[in-house]
């Protein structure tokens, strides 16, 4: 069974949810959660559920080899971007080629790069009027929310639509395609 490690910022609803999901279709083993932010509703999740858990500062991401080293000594086969924040370095992308997808709550190109990411993203989609909004699925390079897309669902913007009941919408569709998105993949 292919052998994954999550990346997350925040609360990690989609990280649990591709637990469930990978778990009991017996798809993949999330075998390990790095997470940046010792505030991330993420840490409660993995300790709920039994994932090992690193918790990592920009150093051991960008400067040393902790984080490589981790993903080889736990043999990680594929990464996977739920709600993480900072960007990927180059020599991960590397040491992982086409194996890191990310999961971005809008159609990409739109509402993409930097600063770009939860409510932002949702916020600005409906000050710009925006008839439709989505997700993308999309391999990680080293640009940001600029890699080959996978898949894209749509769901429409109602007039009385605000920024929290888009990221709602956006959470149904992510927890519902992206366990199956990243199963195709596997
Ligand atoms: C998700 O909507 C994900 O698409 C988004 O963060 C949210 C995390 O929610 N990712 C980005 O904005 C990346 N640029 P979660 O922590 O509840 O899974």
């Amino acid at each position: 069974m292919p052998r994954i490690a999550i990346f997350a910022s925040g609360n990690g609803s989609n990280a649990e949810n591709l637990f469930h999901y990978f778990s009991q279709h017996k798809i993949a083993e999330i075998s390990l959660i790095i997470c940046n932010n010792l505030q991330a509703g993420i840490l409660a999740r993995a300790q709920n559920l039994g994932i090992p858990v690193l918790l990592i500062h920009k150093n051991s991401l960008y400067q040393q080899n902790v984080v490589e080293n981790w993903l080889i000594s736990l043999k990680i086969d594929w990464i996977v971007l739920a709600g993480f924040l900072w960007k990927i370095p180059e020599k991960l992308i590397a040491l992982y080629p086409k194996k890191i997808v990310n999961i971005h709550p809008s159609l990409l190109p739109k509402y993409g790069g930097k600063g770009m990411y939860g409510m932002r993203v949702h916020e600005a989609v409906i000050a710009a009027g925006e008839t439709e909004s989505g997700i993308s699925i999309h391999f990680v390079n080293e640009a940001y929310d600029e890699g080959a897309i996978i898949f894209q669902a749509r769901c429409p913007i109602e007039m009385d639509e605000t920024a929290d009941s888009l990221a709602r919408k956006i959470h149904q569709l992510e927890y519902e395609h992206f366990p199956k998105v990243l199963a195709s993949l596997f």
